[in-house]
């Protein structure tokens, strides 16, 4: 059975991104799973950091992404959506990454986004919408280790579909006020999602990212989190750093420490996805 992973918050440029790929990566190179990246972002950012916006162009120009899927559920008769044309196999511009794939994304997602919003319920559907996803994955998703999913920054449909199928979530949040303002929000709009589909989906934890040491308001937010916090906080603490920045460029690199940085960041992002698996019993 695969473990299927969220990674969530309201709050945009976290690092929710920046966050899902480097644990896919670090789950595939470095701990030997077979691993599925999602991208459920209409700002398809994953899917450009992972197969670079050349590909992007022409799996959208084929409509081989997630805005098909979701279109289809809007118009039931006329499904185009193949989920073994939309699925990259062998993605990441790092050599070392040989066993992570894609479900890519599109930015026609934002339209379906708003369509599937206004439609809510009705004769448009042929099925449950925050079930789409399920449906449409149930054929391959056993053939992974590992799902994680890049959610947007809210909780509409297309993320309810993408925490319908997921055994539990991460957040990112940098450790100042606003970014860690909503929190408590999405732990208990969660928790209610899941007590209504009667299925667990588990606060795997917090993850700290942008970390800034010589920062006061970081260190406070930080130590006032670890006391009144509704979900546990990784120990692992994700730096500010210029390359960790960079790495959202599509290049070709041999390895993840190339791709990270030699400065320790590949060391916090292989430390971090030890205790995301361990968390989560992979
Ligand atoms: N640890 C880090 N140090 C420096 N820059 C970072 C770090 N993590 C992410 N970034 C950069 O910060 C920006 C936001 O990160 P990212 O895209 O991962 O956030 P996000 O939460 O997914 O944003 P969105 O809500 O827009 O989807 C990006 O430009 C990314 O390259
Ligand atoms: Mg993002």
């Amino acid at each position: 059975m695969a473990t299927v992973i969220s990674t969530i918050n309201l709050k945009g440029g976290v690092g929710k991104t920046t966050t899902t790929v480097a644990i896919a990566e670090m789950m595939s190179a470095e701990f030997s799973k077979k691993v599925l990246a999602i991208d459920l972002d209409p700002q398809t950012n994953a899917t450009t950091m992972l197969i670079g916006e050349e590909k992007w162009r022409e799996l959208n120009d084929e409509e081989n992404t997630l805005a098909q899927l979701f279109k289809d559920a809007l118009e039931p008769d006329n499904k185009k959506f193949d989920i073994n044309k939309a699925i990259q196999k062998r993605v990441s511009n790092v050599a070392d990454v040989r066993t992570l794939d894609l479900l890519p994304s599109s930015l026609d997602l934002i339209d379906v986004q708003d369509k599937l919003a206004t439609m809510s319920s009705g004769r448009f559907y042929a099925e449950n919408p925050v079930d789409i996803l399920r449906r449409a994955t149930k054929p391959i998703i056993d053939d992974y280790d590992v799902v994680l999913i890049d959610c947007p920054p809210n909780l509409g449909i297309i993320t309810l579909n993408g925490l319908r199928i997921s055994d539990g979530y991460i957040i990112p949040a940098i450790p100042d006020v606003l970014s860690t303002y909503g929190i408590p929000q999405i732990i208990s709009r969660i928790k209610q999602f899941s007590e209504t589909i009667t299925e667990p989906i588990n606060a795997y934890g917090i993850v700290i990212s942008k970390y800034r040491t010589q920062s006061t308001v970081h260190h406070s937010v930080l130590k006032s989190m670890k006391h009144h916090s509704d979900a546990p906080i990784f120990e692992t603490l994700i730096p500010e750093n210029n390359q960790i920045a960079g790495a959202a460029e599509y290049k070709p690199v041999s390895t993840l420490r190339q791709k990270w940085g030699y400065q320790g960041q590949f060391d916090y992002y292989r430390q971090l996805t030890k205790e995301i698996m361990k968390k989560a019993g992979i």
